[in-house]
């Protein structure tokens, strides 16, 4: 099965071309020949890749600056999704598309189901949830799965900053009063592989949406406590994490205070469960501690 995922440098992007091995050929196009700011880039992609299926896996992520740029964010995380849905229905292909916990206002106290009501906060959360209606509305197969909180080795993430703000501050003040689950990309990678070959066995996609995201639920300031604690068992980097509440870090977009995701319905589907983040953030800390240049 050959897969076009869309985006090069993505931390999904890479960790599916890194994952496949073996279970699907990947093809990454990004830009410029593949570009979200210019959608008649797609179609010769389409035709030049010929794939079986493809993964949406770029996006505008850059959620504080979104709230200054809607126009862009609508532009990459709607306008592009919709039009790829309509070329891969053209083509007879599935698409997947990538989407967030951040649809959510971070009100519910229990994890969210993927029957909750979404209701974003942000930019990036209007323009995701857009772009999940466009891709439903566009081609009927399609699976749309929103994971949360994710890191990897490669691009830059929560996990990432940490150590390398350690590396030369001794004190660091981490939000205490936000909740999620921490996604270890690879993991994440894994799991789209699974419901791609699942795909291939069914002939289609069960027409709905997926929540996939590591097992645990944990704060900013768990996650870069745990982070500080593993690294500096192996010999990295360290410093003392501080808890603080959001309204003493103040960012352009309010992030949900609870976006805590059940996916039950993803591990009973395709019989594919993500890891528990403690030890999947252990893991990648151990493995970036020994391989620094990323
Ligand atoms: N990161 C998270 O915490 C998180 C949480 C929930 C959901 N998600 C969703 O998960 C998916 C994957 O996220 P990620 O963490 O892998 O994102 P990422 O590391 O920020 O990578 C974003 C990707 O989008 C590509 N991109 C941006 N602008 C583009 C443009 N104009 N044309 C073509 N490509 C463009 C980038 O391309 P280049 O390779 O050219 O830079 C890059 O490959 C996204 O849909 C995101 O919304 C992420």
């Amino acid at each position: 099965m050959k897969i076009l995922v869309t985006g090069t440098s993505g931390q999904l992007a890479r960790s599916l071309a890194a994952r496949a091995q073996g279970q699907a050929e990947i093809v990454l196009v990004g830009r410029p020949d593949l570009d979200l700011d210019n959608p008649a880039t797609f179609a010769p992609v389409l035709k030049s890749v010929a794939p079986d299926m493809v993964i949406n896996a770029a996006a505008h992520t850059g959620v504080d600056q979104q709230e200054d740029e809607p126009e862009r964010a609508f532009r990459h995380n709607a306008e592009a999704p919709a039009e790829l849905a309509r070329l891969t229905r053209l083509a007879g292909i599935p698409i997947v598309q990538i989407s967030t916990d951040y649809v959510y206002d971070g009100t519910s106290t229990r994890p969210y189901v993927e029957t909750d009501m979404p209701n974003p906060q942000t930019v990036y959360g209007r323009s995701k949830l857009a772009g999940e209606e466009a891709v439903r509305a566009g081609n009927p197969d399609h699976l749309i799965v929103r994971t949360a909180w994710v890191v990897s080795r490669y691009g830059r993430n929560f996990v990432k900053t940490m150590l390398s703000l350690a590396a030369t501050r001794d004190r660091l003040q981490v939000v205490a009063d936000q909740f999620g689950n921490p996604t270890e990309a690879h993991d994440l990678a894994d799991g789209l592989l699974a419901a791609a070959a699942s795909w291939q066995q069914r002939g289609g996609f069960p027409q709905r949406l997926y929540h996939l995201a590591g097992q645990g639920r944990a704060s900013w300031y768990d996650l870069a406590s745990h982070v500080f604690a593993i690294s500096a068992s192996v010999g990295g980097p360290s410093a003392v994490v501080e808890p603080v509440g959001s309204d003493q870090w103040p960012a352009k977009a309010a992030r949900p205070a609870n976006s805590e995701l059940s996916s039950e319905a993803f591990s009973r589907d395709f019989n594919f469960r993500a890891g528990q983040w403690r030890e999947q953030v252990g893991a990648l800390v151990t493995e970036l501690i020994g391989t620094p240049s990323r």
